[in-house]
């Protein structure tokens, strides 16, 4: 099912914080929200999942309409969400974490997380370990299992690489490719490396989109198939990922 943002405005208080913003996902594609801090990009996936009101614009997932409806409404139809910095539950463990979004929905597991551990082996060992205990990026893999298990149309990932400590992001696009070959163990761009190979292997599996928000230029252009830029509110380049150029990358996206 395609997700289609199609001119949408948002404002808070009274001044316009998106303006004009259209994007559409496809299955089996990964679309890269690029732009710098405070430009917009939470408040787009904001705007898709039902958390801000839209002053104009809409959304749609396949043939249905979601400007209207409620985020819990959203999420069933088919929206999964893994919001920026990763919020799962401490106190809860692995496995309760997982489950608790499926159960919210009043669906049983049966052999989705089979899937997800296939994804993401390092959770099916710490399943009885509480959440809070995980390092940060065995958590966010936690997150998007999670959100895998309501069975997402459309996974919208905001920033999963943050945290990761910034004097080795520069190079986690080279890094995913050394590391995936010769399975080095460095904490840092391992798990980089881990959450980027996920997301290429649900890309194959063809059946759902990503809308990816992401500032690391070389993991978009690693896991990414086309790109949006965003520079205050509005979406200002966007194409295939190999037309990304270093003109839109200095003008853009280069603090
Ligand atoms: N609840 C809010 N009330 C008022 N202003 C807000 C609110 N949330 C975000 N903003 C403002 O809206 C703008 C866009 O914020 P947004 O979180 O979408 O940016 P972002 O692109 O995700 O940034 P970052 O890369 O830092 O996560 C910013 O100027 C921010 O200060
Ligand atoms: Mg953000």
């Amino acid at each position: 099912m395609k997700l289609e943002l199609s001119r949408l405005h948002v404002s808070y208080d009274g001044s316009r914080i998106l303006r004009d913003v259209s994007l559409t996902v496809s299955p089996g594609e990964v679309v890269c929200l690029m732009g710098r801090n405070g430009v917009g990009k939470t408040t787009t996936l904001k705007a898709v999942i039902g958390l801000v009101r839209l002053d104009q614009g809409t959304v749609r997932l396949g043939d249905q309409d979601l400007s209207g409806m409620r985020p819990e409404a959203r999420a069933r139809s088919g929206l999964g969400y893994v919001p920026q910095g990763r919020d799962i539950f401490p106190g809860l463990t692995v496995w309760e974490n997982l489950r608790i979004g499926a159960v919210a929905q009043g669906r049983k597991l049966n052999g989705e997380a089979e899937r997800v551990f296939t994804l993401f082996p390092v959770l099916k060992d710490m399943l009885q370990r509480k959440g809070g205990v995980l390092s940060g990026g065995q958590q966010q893999q936690l997150a998007i299992g999670r959100a895998l298990l309501t069975n997402p149309k459309i996974l919208l990932l905001d920033e999963p690489t943050e945290g990761i400590q910034p004097n080795i992001i520069d190079q986690i696009g080279e890094t995913i490719k050394r590391l995936s070959a010769y399975g080095l163990h460095d904490d840092g761009p391992e798990r980089a490396a881990e959450i980027g190979q996920a997301i290429q292997a649900l890309r194959r599996e063809g059946q759902i989109g990503i809308l990816l928000v992401e500032q690391y230029l070389d993991f978009c252009i690693e896991v990414g198939d086309t790109f949006h830029i965003m520079d205050r509110g509005a979406v200002v380049a966007h194409g295939a990922i190999n037309e990304l150029s270093d003109q839109m990358v200095r003008q853009h996206l280069t603090v």
